[in-house]
């Protein structure tokens, strides 16, 4: 069965080690960081018990960021993606958040192919964003409010 829990700082070893193996995004300490901001929530996608996924969440006003989003390899290409992603849009509506952005890597085709099926959009690009110097391009997609 599958579900969606927020996930809290005492599993951070959890986060970690998901990030670790697949894109390499923040230390510990980063992942420290991001749980004590304001307006920040962790989500993890459940496959019975098993964290499959996690997508970092952070709601600003009427605008909302996905900071981290990764599905475990071994679980891609079976939809659990799409589950996350139209989950994060809901919450979105719920709230009234207006815009929602993200980050991706430019030439992580497999991401924007992803991101293009749920009408993100090109609105920016951020030089050297990544820690190996790679560029970035911000992506939008505009909500409708109540
Ligand atoms: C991007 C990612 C989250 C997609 O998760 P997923 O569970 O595999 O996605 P889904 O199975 O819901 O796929 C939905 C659609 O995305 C696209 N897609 C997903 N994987 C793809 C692949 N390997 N090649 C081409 N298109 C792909 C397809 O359009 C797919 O629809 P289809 O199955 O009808 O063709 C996952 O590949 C991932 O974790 N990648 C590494 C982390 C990353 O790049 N995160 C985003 C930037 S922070």
């Amino acid at each position: 069965m599958i579900s969606i829990r927020e996930i809290n700082e005492k599993d951070i070893d959890l986060c970690y080690e998901l990030d670790s193996n697949t894109i390499s995004l923040w230390s510990k300490k980063q992942w420290s960081c991001e749980f004590k901001k304001k307006g920040v929530k962790v989500f993890g996608l459940l496959l019975s018990n098993l964290v499959i996924g996690i997508c970092v969440f952070h709601v600003i006003v009427d605008e909302a960021q996905i900071n981290f989003f990764v599905i475990n390899q071994k679980f891609r290409k079976k939809g659990y993606g799409s589950y996350l992603m139209r989950y994060l849009i809901e919450q979105c509506e719920k709230l009234n958040v207006s815009k929602l952005f993200l980050e991706v890597s430019l030439g992580n085709v497999v991401a924007e192919k992803f991101y293009s099926r749920f009408d993100f959009s090109t609105v920016g690009i951020r030089r050297n964003y990544y820690k190996d110097g790679s560029d970035a391009l911000l992506k939008e997609k505009k909500l409708t409010t109540k």
